[in-house]
């Protein structure tokens, strides 16, 4: 068994569209314990900061204003596999080519906003927990 942690941020446009309750529901319902859990809204810098890998992609100034905009919620998540089982519980980017019954499916409106984030490999992971969370929020 791979118990495994991964992070994730429901994002500006599900969080003001009043789905952050039903996507917190999908996220439990496939099985995974939140850890630690925030309601806080992203600096330019934070957004440029976590998305740096996306720095010279055509999307990346809206990427950065889209994440900017509103509050989010910041999460650790924790089950069997987590980073690749909430990838396949959030869907595909593009909320068009995202399978029936995903998060993406059900609250995303278009590839830029797209309602959820999660973290892509256990590097990430790791990196994306310790950019939002202390040791001690996560013990
Ligand atoms: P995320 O990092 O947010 O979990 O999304 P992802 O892995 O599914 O997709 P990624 O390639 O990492 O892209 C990060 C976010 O950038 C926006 N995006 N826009 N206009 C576009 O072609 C485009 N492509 C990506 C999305 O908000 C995507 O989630
Ligand atoms: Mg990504």
């Amino acid at each position: 068994m791979n118990l495994e942690r991964t992070f994730a941020i429901i994002k500006p446009d599900a969080v003001a569209a009043g789905h952050a309750g039903e996507i917190l529901a999908a996220v439990e319902q496939a099985g995974f314990r939140i850890v630690a859990m925030r309601m806080t809204r992203l600096t330019e810098k934070q957004a440029q900061g976590f998305y740096a890998v996306h720095r010279e992609r055509p999307f990346y100034a809206g990427l950065v204003k889209f994440m900017t905009e509103g509050p989010v919620i910041v999460m650790a998540l924790e089950r069997e596999d987590a980073i690749a089982k909430l990838r396949e519980v959030m869907g595909a980017t593009n909320p068009a080519n995202a399978a029936e019954g995903t998060i993406r499916k059900r609250f995303a409106a278009s590839i830029e906003h797209n309602c959820i984030h999660g973290s892509d490999a256990p590097e990430t992971a790791r990196q994306e927990l310790g950019f939002f969370f202390s040791t001690a929020e996560l013990l």
